[in-house]
């Protein structure tokens, strides 16, 4: 047993050399980069700078390359010594490599070429595929003991144990502690990795948030698994492999957050969303602990449930939804969308707004932040919302550590 902490500790300290290398070589290779991007004109203008002299520079885009092949290429390494101490781990080591680049291309076509919204959904779906076939893991989860009661009664099946067992096909315990959803849970999982990966996208647009979240939940998902290895849980071994995917990550999304932070000289593109949000939904199956991942992503959840009445074109939508820079104040303001006076009498009522306003500040929490704490600069916000995501998280570990322990 000794020996298997002495090895555990060597690997861990193997990926922490990776994950410094990965800062490394993406802090130097983002400024070289950039210059190949902006030749090719794959360039965006500093929204967040209108009416200054900044707006007018063309800002290089899509620079989530770097880390994206700074990363593939450190887990390729790891696949090398894989391969010659634990063969086994390949095939893992081989899908989460099949998933996640297929997202880096996914993304950069998207950054090059504007893909619309459906393809934005199926893809990820179909990128998720080598996981879950690989997955063989649990199918079941713990029912929360306050609910077992609606399963199952002195042994028996209730009538919505019974529905969910005969209709839906769920397999529930006879003593009501765990159901087993099959290929219902794969299917979340498949939805899981749509979701990671739009929700970042849709939580961006100041300088330094789409990698300043990404580099604090891949914190937290780095805790969340040291914890694990340190109290020698039997899920060791995935949470050492979950946590050399996300050392890497973490390292490697560190050295672009420093070109892309206020004022950035570099943007990320929907390359570096969907190649996180993957790579999120990739240690989350393969680590098995999705749920926890989730409760990491409060932050994006709330953006992505307050956003669907846009999202689904209840209320309009404009191209972009990021906060209005005021060139007077030098301060960031709620975006807004235009209506008619007699429109979306419930959202007025919902923002306290008068009834007969014509314009409506754009619903993401971004500009809910701008509206309930007043203008601020650009990067005073950046800050409070990192700040929110260090608290969601902190949430998510009070609820996984202490909270859980009642209902579980
Ligand atoms: C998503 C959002 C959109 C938001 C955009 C900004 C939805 C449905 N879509 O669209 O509302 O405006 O992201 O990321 O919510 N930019 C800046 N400063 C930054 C980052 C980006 O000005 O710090 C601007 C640049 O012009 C850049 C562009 O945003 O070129 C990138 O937008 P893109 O990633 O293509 O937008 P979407 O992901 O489609
Ligand atoms: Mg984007």
């Amino acid at each position: 047993d000794n020996n298997t902490a002495a090895s555990t500790k060597t690997q861990l300290m193997a990926y922490v050399v990776l994950a410094v290398s990965a800062f490394l070589m993406t802090n130097s290779l983002v400024p070289h980069i950039q210059q190949y991007t902006l030749r090719k004109g794959i360039c965006g203008k500093d929204l967040g700078k209108r009416g200054t002299d900044r707006a007018e520079i063309p800002i290089p885009e899509a620079l989530g390359i770097a880390p994206g092949t700074v990363f593939l290429v450190c887990l390729i390494l790891c696949l090398v010594g894989y391969a010659t101490q634990h063969p086994v781990k390949m095939l893992d080591v081989n899908s989460a490599l099949l998933s996640i680049c297929f997202m880096l291309f996914l993304g950069f076509t998207d950054d090059v070429l504007d893909w619309p919204w459906r393809y934005k959904l199926v893809l990820p779906t179909v990128a998720s595929l080598p996981l879950l076939c690989c997955y063989n893991g649990s199918t079941s989860i713990v029912v929360p003991i306050p609910l077992r009661w609606m399963l199952v009664q002195d042994s028996q099946l209730t009538i919505l144990g019974e529905i969910a067992s005969q209709v839906i096909g769920i397999d529930v315990a006879t003593n009501g502690t765990t159901v087993d959803l099959g290929i219902l849970y794969l299917v979340y999982m498949g939805l899981l990795a749509v979701f990671c990966t739009n929700a970042i996208n849709i939580y961006a647009g100041i300088n330094g948030l789409e990698a300043g979240q990404s580099y604090v939940i891949g914190c937290a998902i780095l805790v969340h698994n040291l914890t694990e290895i340190a109290s020698r849980s039997s899920t060791q071994e995935n949470h050492l492999f979950s946590s050399m995917i996300v050392l890497i990550f973490v390292g490697a999304t560190l050295g672009l957050l420093r070109h892309n932070w206020y004022p950035a000289t570099v943007f990320v593109g929907d390359t570096y969303c969907y190649f996180a949000g993957m790579t999120f939904a990739v240690v989350g199956i393969l680590g098995h602990f999705s749920k926890t991942l989730l409760l990491f992503f409060i932050p994006q959840v709330l953006n992505f449930v307050w956003s669907t009445p846009q999202l689904f074109k209840v209320v309009p939508c404009p191209r972009h939804r990021l906060p209005a820079f005021n060139p007077k104040t030098t301060l960031m303001e709620p975006s807004t969308f235009d209506c008619a006076s007699d429109q979306y009498r419930w959202l007025k009522r919902l923002y306290r707004l008068p009834s007969d306003v014509t314009t409506i500040p754009n619903m993401t929490i971004i500009n809910l932040t701008l509206y309930l704490l007043g203008p601020m600069s650009e990067k005073t916000l950046c800050v409070t919302l990192l700040a929110f995501q260090i608290l969601c998280c902190s949430f998510g570990f009070v609820m996984r550590y202490y909270v859980a322990q009642f209902f579980f």
